[in-house]
């Protein structure tokens, strides 16, 4: 019993070493290891899915095929204490700003197929106000469109700004109610807590559902600029010299 429960407290551990030895490639002894980032970011995948196409249970957000820039800027929240996940975070702990870089750069570069999206259950009046929401935001509150920022067609913007499609609705509800709550946190000025904070509970709810339930447009990739630059002002890291963009 006792022996059962060590083995399960140190699973963790032994996982997390054998993880920092892919990320690290202290692996590169093993006869046919070959030394490119795919194989690096092997220990991602073991929850981000293959090539971080995401897991088919809907926690572990797919990462493949976002802008370079808004990967950066994740794996730095991570890395210092802006989001919340332990075992990412130490695992990107040790590594410098240039490799995390570099690792964004991998990721933002896959173009990879979406899955369809999956069924939701809200009625269709809750689909209507989260359609609303998503592209004429609510004037009356201040609330912004999220296609203001986030690109026409919500595939996302170079190099900073995430798609809103093909992501579960639970881990939509699961951002916004982070940023609501000052769980998750992104560089100053964070305009997206402004954004999570001027949605109701109801109105954020509405506006997960909606999102979830849209396929992705036949040209999934995030545009290179907006229409018009957005009303308010988001924070960025800035990428290391000659890191690589999409
Ligand atoms: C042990 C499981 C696990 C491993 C290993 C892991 N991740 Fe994650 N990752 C998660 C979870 C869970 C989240 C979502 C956390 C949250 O709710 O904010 C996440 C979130 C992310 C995000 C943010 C995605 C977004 O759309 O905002 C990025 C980027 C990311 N991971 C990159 C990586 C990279 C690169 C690696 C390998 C170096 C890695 N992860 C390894 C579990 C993992
Ligand atoms: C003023 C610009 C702006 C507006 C308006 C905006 N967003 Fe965002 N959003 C951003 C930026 C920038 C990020 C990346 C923040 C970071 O670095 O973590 C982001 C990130 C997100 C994420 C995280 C995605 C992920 O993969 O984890 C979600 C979810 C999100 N926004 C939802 C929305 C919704 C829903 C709306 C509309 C109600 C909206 N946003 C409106 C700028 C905006």
């Amino acid at each position: 019993m006792i022996g059962a429960l060590m083995t399960t407290l140190r699973l963790p551990a032994l996982l997390l070493l054998l993880l920092l030895s892919l990320l690290t490639s202290a692996a590169r002894a093993t006869a046919k290891f070959e030394d490119t980032m795919a194989q690096r970011t092997l220990a991602c995948s073991v929850c981000h899915g293959a090539e971080g196409r995401a897991a088919a249970d809907g926690y572990y957000p797919r990462i493949a095929g976002k802008p370079a820039g808004y990967l950066y800027n994740q794996l730095l929240h991570f890395r210092e204490g802006r989001r919340h996940y332990g075992l990412m975070t130490r695992l990107l702990e040790p590594l410098s700003d240039a490799y995390l870089s570099e690792i964004a750069g991998h990721f933002a570069s896959l173009d990879l197929p979406y899955p369809p999206p999956a069924r939701v259950t809200a009625t269709p009046a809750v689909l209507e106000r989260g359609r609303l929401l998503a592209l004429q935001g609510d004037p009356s509150h201040k609330l912004p469109a999220c296609v203001a920022c986030h690109g026409t067609r919500l595939t996302g913007v170079q190099p900073n700004t995430p798609g809103l499609l093909g992501l579960p609705r639970d881990y939509l509800n699961a951002q916004l109610g982070a940023w609501r709550s000052g769980q998750r946190r992104a560089h100053a000025p964070d305009c997206m807590a402004q954004v999570a904070r001027t949605l109701t509970p109801e109105d954020l709810n509405a506006v997960a559902n909606w999102l979830a339930a849209q396929p992705l447009p036949a040209n999934p990739h995030p545009v290179t600029r907006l229409p018009m630059p957005p009303s308010v002002a988001c924070g960025s890291a800035i990428l290391p010299a000659g890191a690589m963009t999409r």
